[in-house]
């Protein structure tokens, strides 16, 4: 039998993939000693199966991730599966300098050693899945994100904000059903300071879904919509897996002027709209 322990930052996700699944779902318990240690735990974990869910949003989080493991194998789990909805540090997938860690690396050892199988929904590069022991199954979950969108899209666009994520734009328009595909060029000076060159798609007077795998300080985003409203555009709708949103990310969006900002449960917050818990089942 089967039981599903939850991360603190995760329990949403965890209790809807736990119904979806229809195993039962323990109760962890997040405490963290005076001295600042945590200490994360299942007491009435008491099975031979754990699925542990958990987004590594922050170093906390990976933690609790691996201190929920060891919980569980204690109390005598035969299998550890580990979701990472979110994997926290997956973007760090190459030494950027001489002297620089692979933090993806790095923390997919550290959580290897605790599980018998990964997944993670929707890396941001599908190689990171092969630091893991025995490589992680990357969940693909961009079908879900046009399940918000609106129904009368006006002459829709899906756009990508990059090269890279063009096929995510064109997974969510053939969700949507309809609609043109593109991306722009993105040139990313520092953590906040990126550079968006636009491609000469016609834009005026059309609604332009923006598609992209992580929203973090929505720099990427809030560049896009400027572009796209100097050209005239009709509604912005923005759409991503994982909704990190740090820092002041929405209200610089919202300043930008989007119509909506649609995620997924992968991060919990007020917009994540998509439950990625039927896509994780299916590789359960
Ligand atoms: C990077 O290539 C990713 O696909 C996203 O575009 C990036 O993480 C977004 O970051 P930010 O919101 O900070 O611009």
């Amino acid at each position: 039998m089967t039981t599903i322990v939850s991360g603190a930052d995760s329990q949403t996700l965890a209790a809807a993939l736990a119904r979806e699944l229809d195993v039962s779902l323990a109760t962890a318990e997040y405490n963290r000693f005076p001295d600042g240690e945590l200490l994360a735990a299942a007491p009435d974990f008491d099975d031979d199966r754990a699925i542990i869910v958990a987004s590594t949003v922050s170093s906390d989080a990976h933690m609790e991730l691996l201190q929920l493991q060891d919980a569980v194998r204690e109390a005598g789990a035969e299998e550890v599966v580990t979701i990472l909805p979110y994997m926290g540090y997956g973007r760090q997938d190459k030494a950027f300098e001489a002297g620089h860690p692979i933090s993806a690396r790095a923390v997919a050892r550290a959580i290897s050693t605790g599980a018998d199988r990964v997944l993670t929904v929707t890396p941001h590069e599908e190689a990171v899945c092969e630091f893991f022991e025995p490589t992680a199954t990357a969940v693909d979950a961009a079908g879900r994100l046009a399940e918000p969108l609106p129904d009368d899209l006006e002459d829709p666009v899906f756009l990508s904000p990059d090269a890279g994520a063009i096929e995510l734009a064109e997974t969510v328009r053939d969700a949507y059903g309809d609609g043109e595909t593109d991306y722009f060029e993105k040139k990313r000076h520092s953590g906040t300071d990126v550079e968006i060159t636009p491609s000469d798609v016609d834009v005026a007077g059309r609604d332009v879904v923006v598609a992209d795998d992580i929203i973090a300080t929505g720099s990427t985003m809030s560049e896009s919509v400027a572009v796209l409203q100097e050209r005239g555009v009709g509604r912005v709708f923005l759409t991503c897996v994982h909704p990190l949103l740090a820092d002041n990310a929405v209200t610089k969006l919202s300043r930008a002027g989007v119509e909506a900002i649609y995620g997924t449960d992968t991060i919990e917050r007020p917009m994540s709209d998509v439950s990625v818990a039927p896509s994780i089942a299916e590789h359960l």
